[in-house]
């Protein structure tokens, strides 16, 4: 059974969401942004995101999986799906759901860094800064987590529960799934 204990509910998430879109609305004020997000896990943060800026915005999306199991990364990096758009000469932000080791994003900075964007910058919703192998300080961060694994708001476990509104610890436990959840109260205030 899986068991699922609420880390962040929807308001709260919500709240972080309009306080980094108004980060990032000053930081580009007159400025035409190209906002790429990592699929899968940005899509619904990336979302939210894009609907609260009010400046110029273009979407993109890159698509990257590490070889290696399903919750460590190996820091072998694959572009599964290249970005659409050239980035030369604009404004780039990366989105990402949660940054780990850092080496999926680092690999993507680099890797996007040589193809001189006029300003590269990281935006995630988590980061887990104690499990960081690689120096990567993200320029925009929704909350600092423990190293707990987490699920929903995008986030998976075999690819399920992304599409949970508020953002879960899973206990992976003893392997089936179970159809109801457990929810304990907030873990972060
Ligand atoms: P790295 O280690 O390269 O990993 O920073 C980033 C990617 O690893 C996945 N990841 C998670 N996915 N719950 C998830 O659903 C987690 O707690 C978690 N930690 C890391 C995620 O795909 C992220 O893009
Ligand atoms: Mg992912």
């Amino acid at each position: 059974m899986h068991k699922l204990e609420i880390l962040l509910a929807e308001e709260k998430i919500q709240a972080k969401v309009d306080e980094l879109a108004g980060r990032i609305n000053q930081d580009y004020a007159e400025k035409e942004l190209l906002v790429v997000g990592i699929l899968r896990g940005a899509f619904v943060f990336m979302a939210d995101l894009v609907r609260k800026l009010d400046v110029s915005v273009i979407i993109d999306f890159v698509a990257v999986s590490s070889y290696g199991d399903e919750t460590a990364s190996s820091g072998v990096v694959r572009i599964l799906k290249d970005l659409d758009e050239t980035i030369t000469g604009r404004h780039v932000l990366l989105v990402e759901d949660i940054i780990d080791t850092g080496l999926t994003l680092k690999y993507l900075y680099k890797n996007l860094k040589a193809r001189r964007p006029a300003s590269l910058k990281v935006c995630t919703l988590l980061d887990k800064p104690d499990r960081r192998k690689v120096d990567l300080v993200p320029d925009y961060n929704g909350f600092i987590i423990p190293d707990y694994f987490v699920v929903g708001y995008g986030l998976d476990c075999g690819q399920r529960f992304r599409n949970l509104p508020g953002i879960y610890v899973i206990d992976q436990g003893s392997g089936k799934e179970t159809e109801g959840e457990e929810v304990k109260g907030e873990m972060i205030h």
